[in-house]
């Protein structure tokens, strides 16, 4: 069970993280830069977890004895964003592109030593009033890379999830067919993430090695985005890789 803070949980592809998470039995903290937006998130992922166990489980929700007994309660709860990322040893960053300086400002106190920041964003030229189908290059070369040079050295930073669209992580009644490149950060820490990754049912992780690769994985989002209009693939494509060894 990992402790694990969505900074921006509020939003689509943290809901999306957050609802798979939670499912695996990992405590979730939504963060918001409104702690009561983060408490009526959280409260709303607590029930649609509710709803599809008793589906799974094929239990009556009105039937409140077999859910207290049957239905594990999913451990999320909302804070803002500072409390959230001091309670946990895994930080999601899941904000826009243009917010995600202030938004690792805001935390900087709970960014200590052991933690491990992840990168989901994507730096999108929407950032910059162009389209989602291109990006902008930032000058430290990715998202991750401006979260690396703003997090004290003793914090790693992994980059993962860009891949992954929000509407498929919430589709909790179908797995998500997609793997999940996890690049940056130590061995280990990269381990730990790849974990995570595997926890998404149907996703498969794959070491993507150093941080500087996430220039690399960041940009296919933006090409998804466009291959998904024009193919009009409303929930959002994902990418597999091919021959891999198991
Ligand atoms: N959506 C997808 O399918 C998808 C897929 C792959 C990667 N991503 C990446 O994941 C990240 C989050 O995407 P999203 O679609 O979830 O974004 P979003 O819904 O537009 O925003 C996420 C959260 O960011 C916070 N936020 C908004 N404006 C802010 C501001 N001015 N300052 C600080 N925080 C602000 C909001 O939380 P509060 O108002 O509660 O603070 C909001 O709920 C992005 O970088 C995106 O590129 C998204």
């Amino acid at each position: 069970m990992k402790k694990i803070a969505i900074i921006g949980g509020t939003g689509g592809q943290g809901t999306g993280l957050a609802l798979r998470w939670a499912r695996a039995g990992h405590e979730i903290y939504i963060g918001s830069r409104e702690e009561s937006k983060a408490c009526a998130s959280a409260d709303s992922l607590k029930t649609i977890c509710i709803d599809v166990a008793c589906s799974l489980l094929e239990i009556e929700k009105s039937d409140i004895q077999a859910v207290k007994e049957k239905v594990p309660e999913a451990k999320i709860s909302g804070f803002d964003n500072l409390e959230a990322a001091k309670r946990a040893d895994i930080i999601v960053l899941s904000v826009p592109y243009s917010h995600l300086i202030p938004t690792v400002a805001s935390i900087k106190e709970a960014l200590t030593e052991g933690k491990i920041v992840v990168s989901v964003v994507v730096p999108l030229s929407t950032a910059v009033g162009g389209k989602a189908t291109t990006v902008i290059a930032p000058w430290e070369g990715s998202a991750s890379e401006v979260i690396q040079s703003l997090v004290p050295e003793n914090v790693q930073v992994i980059s993962a999830f860009q891949n992954v669209s929000a509407d498929r992580l919430s589709d909790l009644a179908n797995t998500v067919d997609c793997d999940i490149i996890v690049c940056g950060g130590s061995k280990d820490a990269r381990k730990n993430i790849m974990e995570l990754a595997r926890d998404i049912p149907g996703a498969r992780a794959i070491d993507g090695g150093p941080l500087q690769n996430s220039r690399l994985v960041e940009p296919i989002t933006a090409l998804l985005i466009g291959m998904n209009i024009r193919y009009k693939v409303k929930e959002g494509m994902g990418i597999r890789f091919t021959y891999l060894p198991e």
